[in-house]
């Protein structure tokens, strides 16, 4: 992604090696500040990813890639460093993906490289295909962020954005702020300001108003796991703008890698979902907002049923729910997918 720091524009990944560490744009001082993280071994990779330092499904894989090279290069226990990581984070299939892709590359620096260039390179791929679907003046609403920041370049949901944008399609984003932890008004906000889309914040409660007066064309959204039957695993919030969408006849697509897609659970309710502290709810960046004493509930994601979507934008191409089969047989052809 472009990012445009005191008037000087620089190419940056969200998460890269450098010096024999794993460096990331430390993604809880954005929008305030470009701040890069530097893990110097496994602990502090996994602390990146469970205090979401860095966080979205693709970018956590790529981190625990580079988390794993750098165990090795330090000559830490490989099995250890394995345990610790994939204990960060319980729903994002492509964390399991990125450590099985190591275990079978013998968790060098360059295997961790080409993981990060095929999550790339694919992500352009989901923005290329996704694009056909953005009319000119399409109004577009997504959910969370699904951006460069939570893919390493490009983004998922975000990438097609990007695309018709550079295309000169004249396009606008209703951005949910997304509660309880911002990521669609400090991060989405922010990728699409650096891009120069033009957008709107809105509360997570309005999306009904918007797409109930005819302002919402389109919906995408990322994942952080697909299973067998198209249902599928995302930021919390995301099933109620599924329905939504479908009551008010506006297309529902879901921007994903191959990564994302877990064919060994039958449906979602099998989908492991984390629950985050209760402090996330009661303050608001940092300062108590509800009476103490008072209780929380604090799932991180949510899970919408397959029927709630109009179809599943990959690497490999769109496809209409329903039709996960075709999907399945190319993942399962794709070497670099296997496990
Ligand atoms: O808790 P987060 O911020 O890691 O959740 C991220 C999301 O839910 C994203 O929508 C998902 O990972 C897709 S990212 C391309």
């Amino acid at each position: 992604m472009n990012i445009t720091i005191n008037g000087e524009t620089k190419h940056m990944r969200a998460v890269w090696f450098e010096d024999n560490s794993v460096k990331m744009i430390d993604q809880k001082k954005l929008p305030d500040r470009v701040e890069i993280y530097t893990a110097t071994n496994t602990h502090e990779v996994a602390h990146a990813i469970r205090e979401m330092i860095v966080r979205g499904a693709p970018a956590i894989g790529v981190t625990a890639a580079y988390g794993l090279a750098l165990a090795k290069l330090k000559n830490e226990d490989i099995e250890e460093a394995v345990e610790e990581l994939s204990n960060t984070r319980p729903t994002a299939f492509d964390l399991f993906k990125a450590i099985s892709y190591m275990k079978k590359n013998g968790f060098s620096k360059k295997a961790a490289d080409r993981y990060s260039n095929e999550i790339t390179g694919r992500s352009k791929k989901i923005g290329e295909y996704g694009d056909d679907l953005i009319r000119d003046h399409s109004r577009i609403l997504t959910h969370c962020n699904a951006g460069a920041l939570a893919v390493v370049d490009w983004g998922t949901a975000l990438s097609p954005i990007r695309v018709a944008h550079r295309k000169g399609k004249n396009i606008v984003v209703f951005v949910d702020e997304t509660r309880p932890r911002l990521q669609g008004s400090t991060l989405t906000a922010w990728e699409l300001l650096q891009e120069g889309i033009e957008h709107y914040i809105i509360a997570d409660n309005a999306s009904g108003y918007f797409m109930r007066n005819g302002d919402i064309d389109l919906v995408i959204v990322g994942a952080d796991r697909i299973v067998s039957n198209g249902d599928f695993a995302n930021k919390i919030g995301t099933y109620e703008k599924a329905v939504l969408a479908k009551e008010n006849g506006i297309p529902f697509y879901v921007a994903a890698p191959g990564s994302t897609f877990d064919f060994s659970l039958e449906n979602g309710d099998k989908i492991p979902i984390e629950e985050r502290s209760q402090e996330e709810v009661l303050e608001f960046r940092g300062v108590r907002a509800a009476p103490i004493g008072s209780k929380s509930r604090n799932p991180a994601f949510d899970v919408t049923p397959a029927r709630y979507v109009t179809g599943y934008i990959t690497e490999y191409g769109i496809f209409q729910s329903g039709n996960l089969k075709s999907l399945k047989k190319l993942i399962d052809k794709d070497l670099f997918m296997r496990m």
